[in-house]
Order: structure tokens, then C-alpha cells, then sequence
């Protein structure tokens, strides 16, 4: 019998062209599996609409994308505000941070509603259906109300918090009963899935049995850890390529002889106030650096109308500004702060060329900037990773320097730690690191999570 179909479902349908280089996170994970086997992937198209469940239909390769646009209502509700005003910083443990409406939530669940029931007609009884991420939580449950048996698996790219966190979030029952509607939910970390059993167990009167499966509200889910990984060796390749690599030079040669390197989306999940603090302790705390040590900070914005982005975009131009008022030189400038991306073939370079990279946030599902940058390494004369321990990253990566992102002064110690190891310890560290990812590759989270859902919760 031919392998089953795979149909990918997620809040965005990356916009991908054919021939044209890998992307990162979610993208890179979800075109490997359909550009290998076939498929189809379903999401928003990004836009909002009059016609919000306009389909927009187009192939590429063997890969079919099917899109919806949202209405300006549904996307208030469900986007801007339950997925990202209320969930995503309580999955981060910022629940300071969250604001919670139940019509927004009321939303959340009407996207969803709205996702199942397009998706509905271009399934076939036989096909894998493969959600991602916290957009999608209650994803399965509106499936099996539309009269879908398929396998239904949710892979969560977030963190899951303890339940006492979770619980901030008023609607947190419904939510578990809904995610307990998919077939597989798979989390980047065991500390992730053991909180969601957690729950279950405690407070919604679950079992457990071996191997992760778990019953409650009188169905049976396999729970399952699948770190994400990255393409060790295409990201060393794009690092590598001399016309890559001249530009980066050029980069490096115009930033002080000792560069560290911070990439993220601007979000105050990533940790960047801390660290821009922990930046200016160190310039105080090693004044050795002085002259030589430049701090690039690339940020470009997310979620840009949303007002805890635009708060944090705020704070960080003040502490830049500040910063570099304190400690600037006529010859030098200790910190570049850049609010812009910048193609995979320019970054990975970049990562190759900085002597450190300081990836600390609050609270990360994986991190794959971490990742990335340790797989852009040469092996002969390795950069240092400074991870934050609350990162995914950290249960595998424990052999970059890991620093907790609340410790002001354990991070500046890091920072000139990191400027000053010696090779040998450089590669032994990296060498490490090479292995842990080389056996976590994409390939294998893919492989697992998709053979995980063929098998179902026995
Ligand atoms: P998140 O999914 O929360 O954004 P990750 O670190 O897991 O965080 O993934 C970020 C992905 O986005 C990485 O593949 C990284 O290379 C890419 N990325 C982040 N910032 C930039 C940027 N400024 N320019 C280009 N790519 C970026
Ligand atoms: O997991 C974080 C994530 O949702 C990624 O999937 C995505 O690439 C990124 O955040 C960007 O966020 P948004 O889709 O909200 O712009």
C-alpha cells in the first residue's frame, strides 16, 4: 500500500519558491517533509479580507498550498489577540504579560472552526494530518466535529508551562480537552511534556501509561519529545560559500577585532532588555574589551501592532541609545543595533564570523538561532555559544556556556569568558555540540514525529 498522505496545517504557509535555498524553523521542518514525500500544506495567507475564505490554490513541486485569508475580526481575535495577546506569553511564562478576553478566545476557536472546515473537502481517509504550533490548539477537536477520523498530530514548537501557569489563562480547561482531541502532541523537551501530562494527571483526572500515552476526556493521545533540529551541514555549506564568506569579511572587518552576535525576532520573550543590560555591566565590569569588542544585535519586528512589542521596540532604542552614549569612542561603537532580517545566505556567514553568540532567552521552545550558529562553526576555530538555560536548545547544547538570562552579571562574566577561551576548549566544546545536533537532525524529528503518527496512541 502506498504511504499515506501528508497534510500540513499551520497558522502560516511559508512563501516558498522552487530551487530556492532552505529556510529556517518551522518552514525549513515542514518543506523538508513535504518537498521529500509530496503533500499538502494549509494556513493563512497572511492577509485579511473581505473574503476571508477566499482559497488561494498553487504547486510547487510536488507540494500543494492551499491559503485562506482572515477577516479583520477574526484576525483581531484570534491572532493578535488570544494566540498572541494571551497564550503565547503565558507559554513564555510572562504572564504579566497577558490579557486575557473570552471573545478573543471565542475568536480563537472560530479560526479554528475555519481552518477544519476548508480543509475538510481536500482530505483524503487515508492522509496524515500534521498541525504545528500554539495557533492550532484546538485544531483536532473542530476537525472531528467536521466528521475527520484521520490521525490528527500537533507538534508544539513553544514551551508548555507548569499548570499553575497555564491556569492564568481562564480558559485553560478547554484548551487540555481540545488538545486532547489530536491522535500525537509532540513537544521540544521532556521538561515541555511533562508539564502537559501534569495537567492531565492532576487536574482534568487523566491516566497515564507507557510511553507517553495518556487517557482523558475519553479519548487516548500519545504524548512525545522531538527536539527540532537544523541542517548541520547545508547551514556549514551557506557559512562557507567564498561569495558569502567575502561579504561577511568585509561585515566583520568594519566591527572591532571581537564581535558578538545576537539574531532574533523582536519579541520580549528572547530576553533582550536583559541582555542589553548585562551588555552595559560588561563594558563596566571588563574594561580590557574596550576599543575591541562589538555587540551586534539584529531584531528585526514582530507582531509589530501588537503594544507589548511596541513597549519592548521602545525600551530597547532608549538602552541602545543610552549604552552606546555611555561607552562610545570617536573610533568606536560597542553596540549595532539593527531592526531589520537579512537572507540566510548573508546570516549564516555572519554567525561564522563572530567570536560569540549570545542567544539568552526568557524562555525558548528550542531556539534554532542557537543551533544555526553552532553548525556555521568552522571546527578549527570555533565561536562560543552563550545559551540561556531556559532555552529548548539547553537540554541538548550543554556544552555551550550557559548562563541564567536574569543574571546580569553572570552574563557579562560569560561575555568575557567567551572572548577569551582558549582554542582547544573552543573546539571541544563545539565538537560536542556537532555531535548532539548531527544525531537531532531535522530529518530524524520529521521521521519520528511522522512515524509516530502512522502508529497512532496503541
Ligand atoms: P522563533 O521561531 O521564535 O522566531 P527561532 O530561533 O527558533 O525563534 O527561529 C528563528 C528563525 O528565524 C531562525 O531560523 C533564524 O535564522 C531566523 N531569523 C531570525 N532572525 C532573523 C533575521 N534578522 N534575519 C533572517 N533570519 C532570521
Ligand atoms: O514559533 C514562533 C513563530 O510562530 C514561528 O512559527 C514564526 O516563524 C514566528 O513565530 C513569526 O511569528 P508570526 O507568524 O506571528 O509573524
Amino acid at each position: 500500500m502506498a504511504a499515506p498522505r501528508l497534510v500540513v496545517v499551520s497558522n502560516r504557509v511559508a512563501p516558498i519558491q522552487e530551487g530556492e535555498p532552505t529556510a529556517g524553523g518551522l518552514a525549513a521542518g515542514v518543506l523538508d517533509a513535504l518537498r521529500q514525500k509530496g503533500g499538502l500544506w494549509f494556513g493563512w495567507s497572511g492577509d485579511i479580507s473581505d473574503a476571508p475564505e477566499a482559497k488561494a490554490e498553487r504547486t510547487v513541486g510536488p507540494i500543494s498550498l492551499f491559503t485562506i485569508d482572515l477577516s479583520r475580526r477574526d484576525y483581531d481575535d484570534y491572532y493578535r489577540g488570544f494566540a498572541n495577546g494571551a497564550l503565547w506569553p503565558v507559554l513564555h511564562y510572562q504572564i504579566g504579560l497577558g490579557r486575557f478576553e473570552w471573545p478573543e478566545f471565542a475568536g480563537y476557536r472560530r479560526v479554528n472552526e475555519t481552518f477544519a472546515r476548508s480543509l475538510a473537502p481536500l482530505v483524503g481517509p487515508h492522509d496524515l494530518i500534521w498541525a504545528h504550533d500554539y495557533h492550532l490548539l484546538c485544531f483536532a477537536e473542530a476537525a472531528r466535529a467536521q466528521g475527520l477520523s484521520n490521525r490528527l498530530g500537533l507538534f508544539l514548537h513553544t514551551p508548555f508551562p507548569a499548570p499553575g501557569v497555564l491556569m492564568t489563562i481562564p480558559a485553560h480547561a478547554d484548551l487540555i480537552r481540545a488538545m486532547c482531541a489530536y491522535d500525537l502532541l509532540g513537544f521540544q523537551t521532556e521538561t515541555d511534556r511533562t508539564a502537559f501530562a501534569d495537567y492531565v494527571l492532576r487536574c482534568a483526572g487523566g491516566v497515564a501509561h507507557p510511553d507517553g500515552v495518556l487517557d482523558a476526556f475519553g479519548r487516548r493521545v500519545k504524548t512525545g519529545v522531538y527536539p527540532i533540529g537544523v541542517h548541520v551541514d547545508d547551514v556549514r555549506a551557506q557559512a562557507e560559500t567564498p561569495a558569502n564568506r567575502r561579504q561577511a569579511t568585509r561585515m566583520r572587518a568594519n566591527l572591532m577585532e571581537r564581535l558578538i552576535l545576537s539574531v532574533d525576532r523582536l519579541d520580549y520573550s528572547k530576553g533582550l532588555r536583559q541582555r542589553f543590560a548585562a551588555f552595559e555591566r560588561f563594558l563596566a565590569d571588563y574594561p580590557a574589551h574596550h576599543g575591541l569588542a562589538t555587540f551586534m544585535q539584529i531584531a528585526p519586528p514582530s507582531r509589530a501592532d501588537i503594544e507589548t512589542y511596541q513597549v519592548i521596540r521602545r525600551e530597547l532604542e532608549a538602552e541602545a541609545g543610552h549604552i552606546n552614549g555611555r561607552f562610545a569612542e570617536v573610533d568606536w561603537v560597542p553596540l549595532r543595533y539593527l531592526n531589520r532580517s537579512f537572507p540566510r545566505n548573508v546570516l549564516m556567514p555572519l554567525y561564522a564570523e563572530a567570536q560569540a553568540c549570545l542567544v539568552t532567552p526568557l524562555r525558548d521552545g528550542m531556539n534554532l538561532v542557537a543551533k544555526e550558529y553552532a553548525a556555521a562553526q568552522d571546527p578549527a576555530e570555533p565561536g562560543v555559544l552563550i545559551l540561556s538555560e531556559f532555552a529548548g536548545a539547553a537540554r541538548e547544547l550543554d556544552a555551550a556556556l550557559l548562563v541564567n538570562p536574569y543574571d546580569e552579571a553572570g552574563m557579562a562574566r560569560a561575555m568575557d569568558q567567551a572572548l577569551s577561551m582558549p582554542v582547544e576548549e573552543r573546539r571541544e566544546r563545539h565538537a560536542a555540540m556537532l555531535a548532539v545536533m548531527r544525531r537531532n537532525s531535522l530529518e530524524r524529528w520529521r521521521d519520528r514525529f511522522e512515524a509516530d503518527l502512522r502508529t497512532g496512541p496503541a
